[in-house]
């Protein structure tokens, strides 16, 4: 029986993985390698654990990667039909149950759980059995799996069907939604997503806010969490990495061309985000433009950094979003720009150093989700920023749990408050702001990625 197993002792499931293949002009096949958390916090249970990831192909290069039988150590990509993979990603996933979690659907005409759905439900099915069965042929005897986020909710269950003698873990990524929002989703669509999670032995949330939202929502649709443990793992940032990143050359030459942009002299009110609905751009740029109106003293002596970089773009609403942000950027820009002076800088291309660069720099940082699993930006500015800065913090973010108490706290419908706070915050005294600043890298960095993901293991198999 034990020959039928696989050999891999730590497994992580995801969409996204962390290499991604594109082809190249003469047919050739470049890997690029991805960040993040998840990326540093495997990375810590050594090369010699066992471990391996499982992950989607999600381009024409990563499908003809696994073709070819191109691939990294420690990396499975799944070649699931592009089509499917679209369904459950783009329809489900993205369209659907991230809409969900972040309470970002404007009710009176959506959603419609019509047919269409139906069929993309399936393919949603269809990519999570294919990731279970992936699982349940690699892993070892007892092995601990880890599956991320609402792309897999069915996984846990599936698997344990499977292999019930695996230690199945599963950690969200993002908020979840409270039970009288969850149950716009169809019941029967609604009980297969929490089966599906609660066959994990373990589930692990960002906050506690998120994991009392799953709580009552097994409670009310469920008949309760079963056997099904909780855990909140509060992903930190990750100081080592960034302190040294941020002073690389790339960066340097960044801030200098940033401070050229912005002009001798002038503060500066940042923002780095994916460009994701949930983000709030819009109203930041909003709140941005009353500063101006009802503070004129900050004419020509304050810009807004303004980073929004591209996310699904597949999806029609996300490059709608896009355009607004840039629509809106424009609006300010005529009407308060002066030969010397553009209030709005706005970049939409993504790039690391230069994010690394305006975070050094940064007087305020502007972190204003709508609704937000943890935010990193927040933590990140913090721990970078050379002099200290001042955070202007949604409430409904994670992240608000940890730095609270040293941020200047928004609601973030409230464009008013939201101008009052960031003239606060542009007005705070230097040596506060740093003192601030060193309380909230503190806090920022106090469960670094490895961390973060040795304690979910421990946690799954003690
Ligand atoms: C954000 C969320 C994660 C999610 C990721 C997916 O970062 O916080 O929960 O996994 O988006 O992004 P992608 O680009 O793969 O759609």
């Amino acid at each position: 029986m034990a020959s039928t197993y696989g050999a891999a002792q730590v497994l992580v499931a995801s969409n996204r993985g962390p290499v991604s293949y594109a082809v190249g002009e003469d047919g050739s096949l470049n890997a690029k390698r991805g960040g993040g958390g998840l990326v540093s916090g495997l990375s810590a249970i050594g090369s010699d654990a066992d471990a391996l990831w499982v992950c989607s192909a999600l381009s024409d290069g990563d499908r003809e990667a696994v073709r070819r039988g191109v691939g990294e150590d420690g990396v499975r990509m799944l070649d699931i039909p592009a089509d499917v993979h679209a369904d459950a990603y783009n329809g489900i996933a993205n369209s659907v149950l991230w809409f969900v979690h972040h309470m970002i659907y404007q009710t009176p005409l959506e959603p419609v759980f019509d047919a269409e759905f139906r069929r993309q439900w399936a393919s949603y099915e269809t990519y999570n059995r294919a990731f279970a069965e992936a699982l349940a042929e690699e892993a070892a005897q007892g092995a601990a799996v880890v599956v991320q986020d609402y792309h897999l909710t069915l996984v846990p269950g599936m698997l344990r069907a499977l292999r019930p003698d695996l230690r199945i873990g599963h950690f969200s990524h993002t908020p979840w939604a409270p039970p009288e929002y969850f149950r716009m989703l169809p019941d029967d669509v609604a009980g297969q997503v929490l089966r599906g999670m609660l066959g994990a032995d373990r589930l692990g949330f960002l906050t506690q806010r998120w994991a009392d939202a799953f709580t009552a929502c097994a409670e009310q649709f469920a008949g309760g969490l079963g056997g099904t443990r909780i855990g909140v793992h509060g992903l930190g940032a990750d100081a080592d990495f960034l302190r040294k990143r941020s002073h690389e050359q790339d960066v340097e030459e960044r801030m200098a061309a940033l401070r050229e942009e912005i002009g001798e002299g002038r503060r500066t009110i940042v923002r780095v985000d994916r460009t994701e609905l949930s983000k709030n751009i819009v109203r930041g740029l909003l709140a941005y433009r009353r500063l101006l109106q009802t503070h004129a003293e900050w004419r020509e002596r304050v810009v807004h950094v303004a980073f929004a970089y591209p996310s699904r773009q597949d999806l029609a609403v996300y490059r709608e979003y896009t355009a607004e942000v840039r629509r809106v950027a424009e609006e300010i820009n005529a009407e308060f720009g002066t030969p010397g002076w553009t209030p709005v800088v706005l970049n939409l291309k993504d790039d690391f150093a230069r994010s690394l660069a305006a975070y050094r720099l940064a007087d305020v940082a502007l972190v204003n989700p709508i609704r937000d699993g943890m935010n990193l930006v927040a933590k990140e500015v913090p721990v970078v920023s050379d002099a200290g800065c001042a955070l202007v913090l949604s409430r409904e973010a994670g992240a608000f749990e940890e730095l609270a108490e040293d941020a200047i706290t928004v609601n973030p419908y409230d464009i008013t408050g939201t101008a009052t706070a960031l003239h606060e915050a542009l007005s705070m005294r230097p040596e506060e702001r740093a003192e601030r600043s060193k309380r909230l890298a503190a806090a920022a960095t106090a469960l670094p990625p490895a961390q973060w993901f040795l304690d979910q293991l421990d946690a799954l198999r003690g």
